[in-house]
């Protein structure tokens, strides 16, 4: 097992020495099948990498044996949560095969017979990384994909760096071949898993005169995109890489990148997932006279999401969105008690009453609004009075966000 790792890395080496500055001529030649002895050279490579891959998938069920044995190929410590970074041998070069396994759960058990059909294809990719494909490449060579035998999936990279296929119409002769090949209907989200994309190839002022077969793309976490390439309808069409992609490779995990026109990319923070759970209850334990700017609710039962401040009385709406709130009182004593219900220092809603003499009454009023972020909302007891006691709850003010929604 070892042997065999050596000696790939070996023949590797060899390939990818000479493919720096001459990346053009040598795959243009690979391609036309012209140089024999570099292809019967790639077919050892690949042929290979095949055995390698199935090794590999033993060594996974052996982690023992794969940290001990690996070093001495990648020359390099390894650290299973890091992709073996086979990335650097790979520029230019046409099609050698790795794949990239990440130290990922669920991995094992998958059988002794793996065929990599189950794996996770955001972790088992070939790598493609050929500057010619790049959108700003115009035909010196002139490749065909439809002479590669594709397999499995695929992630672009240009000189190392992740990359992305252009989700707009490419100039022709452009990307190394004459029908620059461009993916319809733009790239899926991680939370879309698989989804299959229709690819049109551009020739004679025809965005989409050649319909190649459509493929497979996949979202992956870490802003990169993984993609089932097949043989597309004729030559010469190749899978373009957009340059102007590159940027996205820099987004952070927190960020997506994005475009209006499919041009300009930026890396923009992802939406906030908000979880609509924000509901209060709180009641004033005592009685009430005369003018409160805020009533100080200090008997909180229900504060889900926090957004009642029981020191202030102040509610301050954590998200945007529909919210209903009620607030009530009952009258402790003759005369007429006024609450009002105060939103962004605004008086929305009252609650009113008048009694004479020893009577008392309850008197609960509701609002319903939508809110911005940060909004704030609390009650007035404006004059009168207000009766209540550590048990009586007559005093209260609540409400719970309905649902959230941009304004
Ligand atoms: C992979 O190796 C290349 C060249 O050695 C380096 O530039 C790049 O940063 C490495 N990538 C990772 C993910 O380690
Ligand atoms: C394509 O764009 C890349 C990145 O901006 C640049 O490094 C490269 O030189 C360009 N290639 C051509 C042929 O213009
Ligand atoms: C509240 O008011 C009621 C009558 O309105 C009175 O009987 C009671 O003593 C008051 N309680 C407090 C704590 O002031
Ligand atoms: C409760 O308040 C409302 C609104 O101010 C008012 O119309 C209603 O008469 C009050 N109910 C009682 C029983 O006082």
């Amino acid at each position: 097992m070892l042997s065999l790792c050596i000696q790939v890395f070996a023949v590797l080496v060899i390939c990818a020495a000479d493919t720096e500055k001459r990346d053009i001529s040598y795959t243009f030649r690979t391609w036309n099948m012209v140089d024999q002895r570099l292809q019967e050279q790639l077919a050892v490579v690949y042929k290979e990498m095949e055995s390698l891959k199935n090794e590999q998938v033993v060594m996974k069920q052996k982690q023992e044996a794969l940290s001990q044995a690996l070093p001495y190929c990648s020359q390099k410590p390894i650290d299973t949560d890091v992709e073996m970074n086979l990335t650097s041998l790979q520029t230019g070069s046409s099609h050698q095969l790795y794949t990239l396994t990440q130290g990922e759960d669920g991995v094992e058990g998958s059988g002794e017979d793996d065929s990599g059909a189950d794996l996770d294809p955001c972790f088992h990719y070939t790598v493609l990384d050929q500057a010619w494909r790049a959108t700003n490449y115009s035909t010196k060579n002139v490749a065909c994909d439809n002479r590669v035998q594709w397999k499995g999936w695929y992630r672009l990279f240009y000189r190392g760096k992740t990359i992305q296929m252009p989700e707009r119409c490419v100039r022709k002769e452009m990307c190394g071949t004459h029908a620059p090949l461009w993916l319809v209907g733009g790239h899926p989200r991680v939370r879309d898993g698989v989804v299959t994309r229709k690819v049109c190839g551009n020739w004679r002022d025809n965005c989409c005169l050649f319909k190649s077969p459509p493929i497979q793309v996949k979202a992956c976490r870490g802003n990169y995109y993984v993609y089932k390439f097949v043989k597309p309808v004729a030559c010469h069409l190749a899978y373009c890489a957009d340059i102007n992609t590159l940027v996205c490779g820099k987004c952070k995990k927190s960020e997506s990148c994005v475009s209006r026109d499919k041009i300009t990319w930026l890396c923009k923070k992802n939406q906030m997932r908000v979880k609509a759970n924000i509901h209060f209850f709180a009641t004033y334990p005592a009685n009430i006279s005369g003018k409160v700017n805020k009533i100080v609710y200090r008997k909180v039962y229900v504060n889900q999401g926090g957004a009642f401040d029981s020191r202030s009385g102040i509610f301050r709406a954590p998200v945007s969105g529909v919210y209903q709130f009620f607030f009530s009182t009952q009258t402790g004593g003759s005369g007429e008690t006024v609450l009002w219900l105060v939103v962004n220092n605004y008086w929305v809603a009252v609650s009113q009453s008048n009694v004479q003499g020893s009577n008392s009454v309850g008197n609960l009023s509701t609002y319903m609004t939508t809110l911005r972020k940060g909004a704030t909302v609390y009650v007035t007891h404006n004059r009168g009075r207000s009766w209540a006691n550590s048990a009586s709850n007559t005093i209260a003010f609540g409400g719970s966000l309905l649902m959230v929604r941009k304004i």
